[in-house]
């Protein structure tokens, strides 16, 4: 028996294959001396692997799908010889690793790629991440449709040197597009994705801080900082003039029936409405406040824990469903494709409004940790500060950063701009307890699609919780088990206790947020050449729902999921239930 997941030889594992065992598994496992045991699955005909459980009695856990990337992750060297899988040790042996670039292998991508589809960085000496002297001038991020002529003329001379930069420099503008590539495309061993979890705040700090040391390099400025896109306050809910009028910041890619002054829709399911501008703007902000202030765990702000060996997307945060992903959705060309450049994550950094885009994500995580309460912290997961990745700096040298070094963006020499923040209290508002009668039946252990809507009763554990323990504990609604293609666009939003009339009411309390999948690669294809699909989990916080929607004294809630862009079809739901966070 042999592997058939490697497709070329850039593929190939260089090392011996030392783990890998077929047939059937052993009964008993060495904990100490092999740490990962990849067993191929007894049916040859399939390239599904199990992973297994070395806690001393054999036991098998649940089958994951893996690809090459995960196999060879097993084979490289990334583990102590200590690594044990026993479940309690979990928690504290497997941060994602930064990624061995020399196996850089093609990203996989969807058909039509427009330009390039290699991703991969050049390789060179790998240095360790040292904060700038605390004596270097704090860059101060602005919001973008406040900036001056002054500074939009440096900006866009900054980016303009950076296009023009040799193609093979690291710090050149596609190269530093195709960083977003590589590391959310599959490119890697290991990293195979950094949407879809907790890597996803962090990540994307350290792309932006490298980038805009890179742009203030090539303009001599140690003060450069990027603007943000402040499209959470209503002066900033269209595209930043700048990345329209200035040609190296335009991007012809774009969606024409979203120029300024069209307003960005966080409710945007990939069709325009034409409800009033004031409309759009209280929506936006009540689904702002709804994704960052109802977000009262990092877990279900920051998004699921991702180890090494597991399977990528475990789960993505609130804001990083909403507006995130919506907005790169809302600026992609609905003409393309694939919603190129913005709407799809391979090419999504081409478009230099990314940047800014991103800069006011990463803006929102440093506001969200400050807005008090005793859950709205960092993980303190030890696989979390531990992740690491590679980046390239402003003098093309590689570094080697870790999660735990961007935790305080004032050692990273930058800052916001204190604004205003209207969404603060736009608070969706109490509604009458639902007078129709709502009935629906259970989940059950049948997994169905959402090419019809889903409305089912799921049991709360709990009820009439005391305001205490409502601080102490979020109330979740896990729709588990969601599987989608990784390559498709697909969006359904989730109701508590809906009527029907409401349903598409961004205002209503009884929306409780929206998964939303933005085509991304490692699509992973079975033997048959079938798309293997992600499985992921959607966590929303309910617990001000259920106050708001007078449910707090009910043994149970009607969740209805409605599939609202892509094809419902290609999306199934798994099971339904109640959690309680942390
Ligand atoms: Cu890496 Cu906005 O995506």
């Amino acid at each position: 028996m042999h592997l058939q997941t490697f497709q070329n030889n850039k593929d190939k594992p260089t090392m011996s294959l030392p783990l890998l065992i077929t047939s059937t598994p052993p009964s008993t496992f060495s904990t100490k001396k092999n740490p990962l045991y990849l067993l191929k699955r007894p049916q040859p005909s399939t390239n599904h692997y199990y992973s297994i459980s070395c806690n001393g009695d054999g036991h098998m856990e649940k089958p994951l799908n893996l690809d090459r990337r995960d196999v060879l992750l097993g084979l490289g060297g990334l583990y102590g010889s200590t690594l044990s899988f026993h479940s309690s040790n979990i928690a504290n042996a497997k941060p994602i690793q930064p990624p061995n670039i020399g196996d850089c292998g093609p990203a996989n991508l969807p058909a039509n790629v427009i330009g390039q589809s290699d991703c991969c960085p050049p390789n060179s000496k790998i240095v360790d991440f040292k904060f700038p002297p605390k004596s270097s001038p704090l860059r101060q991020r602005r919001p973008a449709h406040l900036v001056g002529d002054e500074y939009m003329e440096k900006y866009a001379r900054a980016t303009a040197l950076m296009k023009q930069l040799d193609p093979s420099d690291p710090r050149n503008f596609m190269q530093q597009a195709n960083v977003h590539c590589a590391y959310c495309d599959g490119a890697y061993v290991q990293v195979l994705d950094v949407h879809n979890s907790w890597l996803f705040f962090p990540w994307h700090r350290f792309y932006l801080y490298f980038y805009e040391r890179i742009l203030g390099k090539l303009i001599g400025d140690e003060t450069f900082a990027l603007p943000f896109w402040n499209y959470d306050t209503p002066a900033g809910m269209s595209i930043p003039r700048m990345y329209v009028d200035r040609p190296a910041l335009f991007d012809s890619l774009r969606d024409p029936a979203h120029q300024p002054p069209a307003l960005v829709d966080f409710n945007y399911n990939l069709v325009d409405t034409n409800e009033t501008r004031e409309q759009r703007i209280k929506n936006n902000l009540t689904i702002m406040y709804r994704q960052v202030v109802l977000s009262r765990t990092p877990r279900l702000f920051l998004g699921a824990p991702y180890r090494a060996g597991e399977a990528p997307d475990p789960g993505a945060g609130s804001f990083e469903l909403v507006p995130h992903n919506i907005v790169h959705l809302w600026v992609g060309d609905r003409a393309q494709p694939n919603l190129q450049d913005m709407g799809i994550f391979y090419s999504a950094a081409r478009d230099p409004i990314f940047f800014a885009h991103h800069a006011n994500v990463d803006r929102i995580w440093y506001i969200w940790r400050g807005l008090g309460g005793k859950n709205r912290r960092d993980y303190t997961d030890r696989d979390w500060l531990n992740a690491g990745f590679l980046f390239y700096d402003e003098n093309a040298q590689l570094v080697r950063v870790k999660i735990s070094d961007c935790l305080d963006i004032r050692k990273l020499r930058y800052t916001y701009e204190d604004v205003a923040l209207p969404w603060l209290n736009a608070k969706p508002k109490p509604t009458e307890k639902g007078s129709s009668k709502r009935t629906a039946d259970e989940f059950g252990t049948v997994s169905r699609t959402l090419s019809s809507t889903i409305r089912a009763k799921v049991k709360r554990p709990r009820r009439n919780r005391s305001k205490m323990e409502k601080e102490r504990q979020e109330e979740v609604i896990v729709v588990d088990g969601i599987e989608c293609r990784t390559d498709v666009l697909g969006k359904f939003d989730v109701y508590i206790n809906v009527d029907d009339e409401y349903v598409g009411n961004p205002g209503r309390s009884e929306f409780v947020g929206s998964f939303v999948n933005v085509p991304h690669g490692h699509s992973r294809k079975d033997a048959n050449g079938n798309a293997v699909k992600m499985t992921t989990r959607l966590r929303l916080g309910i617990t001000d729902c259920l106050d708001n929607i007078g449910a707090d004294g009910d043994g149970e809630i009607v969740v209805t999921m409605t599939s609202v862009a892509g094809n419902g079809a290609d999306i199934a739901v798994g099971a339904l239930r109640i959690e309680f966070d942390p």
